[in-house]
């Protein structure tokens, strides 16, 4: 392993020269050799995948430009590997053809990029990615008959379209995901298109396929965000969590080591660099299968698996027993006499082996509160050491642990209760009203998309027996997309604050949040009470989106109401429009209501 991780940190190379470090374990070198066919046989995809991502606004046609010169570069390359142009770092020598395409950088705005080097041309290019699409085009339409030809007719096309789309869309998530996906997403071509009710089938076939997308490009973000805010540490912390908790007979020592490899993958995959990141990706998953019988005997059927899938079939393992003989605490951290000096002979590695301890004993919580609960030690020990009788002060660890469980755990209940006490309409104007006293400087389309992630969540997680662990992570993992993945977000500033505080606490903090002081709402009503004859034709979907986009725009009128308040006047807009839409001129009647509602709402402000 170790020969391993030095190329893929020191130089990643693109194709395999033979005049640098080479592993020496046959292990190593057998997956090394796979990984690398793997990457040279997938360079076109990879080239689509990075290009996509880094300049999402550059066509199709574009993009295969520059995969022509990849495999040109590839043929090459193979061909001879002592080139000296071959032993570069892969994702630079993409950067600079992309930079090298006549007039594409200030077509597309990116020319600040070309015009650095190295380091700061690779971050540059990270910062040009843009996490809100809305500036896309919407998907074409296209119906099922005509993609099933377009496939029969040109396989290597259709796919290139598809993994283009997704990559421009989800300009995050790691390159690894995306081949897997795209290769789901044959398969239920495949399928799909020899059926007679090809729509159903593609209906039913290719949801799933979509939706793990987006919960893996959903997760990816917020890891990326996180390691790009507060460094190496919380990745380390979060994986620390993750792994012990899935595996909890793996030893403490082969943790640390994992940690390396993962360390390096995040690095290559948050980078957008799809090279790394697949070669990243294959060391951990070779790794965790050589080490099989000191992690899990779960991960057998996995190892069977190539890359990329047996990394998706990893991830997707369930969690392994805990060892029966395992004390429900471990004595070291809490019960010892010589806590302070074993933390004080090496901090970093004790807290660590702490979050271990703690995460293979606690299956049932979240990530989020496991590092909740590693935070709280550490600072209990900063206190407690500096007492006169330190072991009386860390004893009470264990309440305090359970003090902010039970906090968390409230949380959750009560935003369970909700989901099941209001119906899923009023459960996401609740949301809906609660974000936007938040972050009332977002667009409206923002504001419903993360509101309707929050409803999807409870929905998916109420139900659930791990409840708890379920809701947490996953609404923490929309709080890490309003916090933004490459960009420290300026909103405004107690949101700022939450977003750079403490990754572990983000939850807590966001729930103690008021309506933004700071914001200055439009200074006029706009036209938020001059409803059109439109309105009547609005059916199920639309009519939903026109009574969120109300709700929104209202709430950012009257920022300070009470949320009863706005609630019953999106009520009352609610019966103007059934009551205007049941007359024969409903433009009259609209003109009459309108401004009553306005009056209404006036009214309420003042007894503010
Ligand atoms: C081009 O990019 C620069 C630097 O990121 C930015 O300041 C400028 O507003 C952008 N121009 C356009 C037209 O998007
Ligand atoms: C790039 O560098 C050149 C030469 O130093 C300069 O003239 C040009 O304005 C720079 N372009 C951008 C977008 O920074
Ligand atoms: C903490 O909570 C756990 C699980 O609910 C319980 O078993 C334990 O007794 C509690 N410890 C203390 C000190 O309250
Ligand atoms: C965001 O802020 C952190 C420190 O608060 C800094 O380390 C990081 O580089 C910043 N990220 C960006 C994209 O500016």
């Amino acid at each position: 392993m170790k020969q391993f991780k030095l190329t893929a940190v020191v130089i990643f190379l693109f194709f395999w020269t033979e005049s640098l470090t080479l592993p020496t374990k046959s292990q190593d070198v057998d997956n090394f050799q796979v990984t690398q066919k793997f990457i040279e046989d997938n360079v076109g995809y990879l080239t689509i995948i990075a290009f996509a991502q880094y300049v999402q606004e550059a066509t199709l046609e574009e993009v295969e430009v520059l995969v022509k010169k990849m495999i040109e570069f590839r043929d090459k390359c193979v061909a001879d590997r002592t080139l000296a142009e071959c032993a570069k770092l892969a994702n630079d020598i993409l950067q600079k053809s992309i930079c090298a395409m006549e007039g594409l950088p200030q077509k597309y705005n990116f020319s600040h990029c070309c015009n650095k080097s190295d380091f700061e041309r690779r971050l540059c290019f990270l910062y040009n990615k843009k996490a809100d699409v809305g500036f896309l085009p919407p998907l074409p339409t296209v119906d099922f008959e005509t993609k099933c030809h377009a496939y029969q007719q040109n396989r290597e096309f259709f796919l290139n379209n598809y993994i283009y789309e997704f990559a421009r869309r989800n300009p995050f998530v790691f390159s690894s995901t995306l081949l897997t996906v795209a290769a789901h997403f044959e398969e239920v071509a495949k399928t799909c298109c020899g059926e007679e009710d090809k729509a159903s089938c593609f209906g039913t076939r290719a949801a799933p396929v979509i939706q793990n997308l987006k919960a893996l490009s959903s997760y990816q973000k917020n890891v990326c965000g996180a390691f790009m805010r507060f460094g190496p540490k919380i990745l380390n912390s979060i994986y620390t969590a993750v792994l012990s908790q899935k595996f909890p007979q793996i030893e403490f020592k082969e943790v640390v080591s994992l940690l390396e490899d993962i360390s390096s993958q995040y690095n290559g995959c948050c980078e957008g660099d799809t090279v790394h990141c697949i070669q990243g990706m294959s060391n951990v998953m070779s790794h965790i299968c050589t080490k099989q019988n000191s992690i899990s005997s779960k991960v057998k059927e996995c190892c069977k698996k190539t890359i990329p899938d047996r990394g998706e079939c990893i991830i997707y393992l369930d969690k392994d027993e805990k060892p029966k003989d395992l004390p429900v605490r471990e004595a070291k951290f809490t019960d010892s006499k010589d806590v302070c000096q074993h933390r004080d002979a090496d901090q970093e590695n004790f807290m660590a082996e702490f979050l271990y301890e703690y995460s293979r004993r606690h299956q049932d919580l979240s990530i989020p509160e496991l590092l909740r609960i590693g935070e709280e030690y550490e600072n209990l020990l900063a206190d407690c050491c500096k007492t006169e009788n330190p072991p009386d002060c860390y004893g009470h660890a264990e309440e305090k642990f359970n003090e902010t469980t039970e906090k968390s755990l409230k949380m959750v209940k009560q935003e369970c209760e909700r989901f099941q006490n209001l119906g899923k309409d009023d459960l996401k104007y609740h949301y809906l009203v609660k974000i936007t006293k938040m972050v009332p400087q977002l667009s409206t389309e923002e504001l419903t998309s993360l509101s309707k992630e929050i409803v999807a969540a409870l929905d998916m997680c109420c139900v659930q027996s791990e409840q708890f662990a379920c809701v947490d992570n996953l609404v923490d993992l929309v709080l890490g997309e309003l916090c933004g993945v490459n960009k420290n977000q300026t909103i405004n500033p107690a949101v700022d604050q939450c977003c750079k505080s403490s990754f572990a606490f983000r939850r807590h903090c966001f729930e103690g949040l008021k309506a933004d002081k700071t914001y200055v709402p439009p200074s006029t009503s706009q036209d938020l009470f001059t409803f059109h004859e439109d309105l009547c034709q609005a059916q199920n979907g639309a009519l939903q989106r026109k009574k969120e986009r109300f709700l929104v725009d209202l709430v950012k009128l009257k920022l300070q109401s009470k949320d009863e308040e706005l609630h019953s006047l999106l009520t009352d807009f609610t019966n103007v429009m059934e009551q205007c839409c049941k007359t024969d001129g409903p433009e009259s009647c609209f003109s009459e209501e309108g401004p009553k509602l306005e009056a209404k709402s006036q009214a309420a402000s003042e007894t503010n």
